[in-house]
């Protein structure tokens, strides 16, 4: 069964794998394809400590917000990655969101996205938040999907100066939460 995990090595060769298959199809976040998959290999130590460090919430650079990350695996296959925003600063409110997720290629269209951002969801709801923002491009069919599977309702649909496509923002409630 597919969970969300803490990165760890036990994904590193997994992981991986699924970076150079996103690199090969030049498919994925902006991140995954620029990775360097021999740094990668040689430190993958220096790989998680990167991944994680908006994690404490403290000391962060400019412009970025306290922030988690999980990987979806199944046993010691990696799937996919989610990162989850605790809060919204004013460039997250219009593009990103609370909840940014990726799928890795040879998984794809078989209910992965769904799922991550499903389970994401109570973990949203237990940092106190009532409702989440997922934004896409409006032109990404399937992430679009994965966020109406997941009850998200459309708010708009947005023109940036600095970016070329339409983007969607979707909020998705969280019944019973304790806050904003
Ligand atoms: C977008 C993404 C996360 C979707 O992941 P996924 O695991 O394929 O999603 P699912 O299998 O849960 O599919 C959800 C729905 O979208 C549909 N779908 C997914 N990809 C699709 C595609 N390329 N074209 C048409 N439909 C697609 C699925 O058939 C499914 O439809 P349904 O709800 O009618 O059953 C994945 O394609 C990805 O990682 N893309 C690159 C990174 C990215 O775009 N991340 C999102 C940034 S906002």
């Amino acid at each position: 069964m597919a969970e969300l995990v803490i990165p760890s090595v036990q994904y590193k060769k997994s992981s991986i794998e699924a970076v150079r298959e996103a690199q090969a199809a030049s498919s994925g976040l902006g991140d995954t394809l620029t990775w360097n998959v021999s740094e990668m290999e040689a430190d993958f130590g220096a790989v998680l400590e990167d991944l994680r460090r908006y994690e404490p919430g403290r000391d962060l650079p400019d412009g970025f917000v306290h922030s988690d990350y999980r990987w979806l695996v199944e046993g010691d296959r990696y799937l996919g990655r989610v990162s989850l925003r605790h809060t919204l600063n004013a460039n997250l409110r219009v593009f990103g969101g609370h909840i940014g997720y990726e799928i890795r290629p040879s998984a794809r269209r078989q209910g992965y996205g769904t799922l991550a951002l499903r389970l994401t969801l109570p973990r949203a709801q237990a940092l106190g938040l009532s409702q989440v923002l997922v934004t896409c491009d409006a032109d990404n069919y399937g992430s679009c999907r994965v966020i109406e599977a997941n009850s998200g309702q459309l708010e708009d649909e947005v023109q940036l100066d600095f970016y070329d496509r339409l983007i969607r923002r979707y909020w998705i409630m969280l019944p019973g939460a304790s806050g904003a």
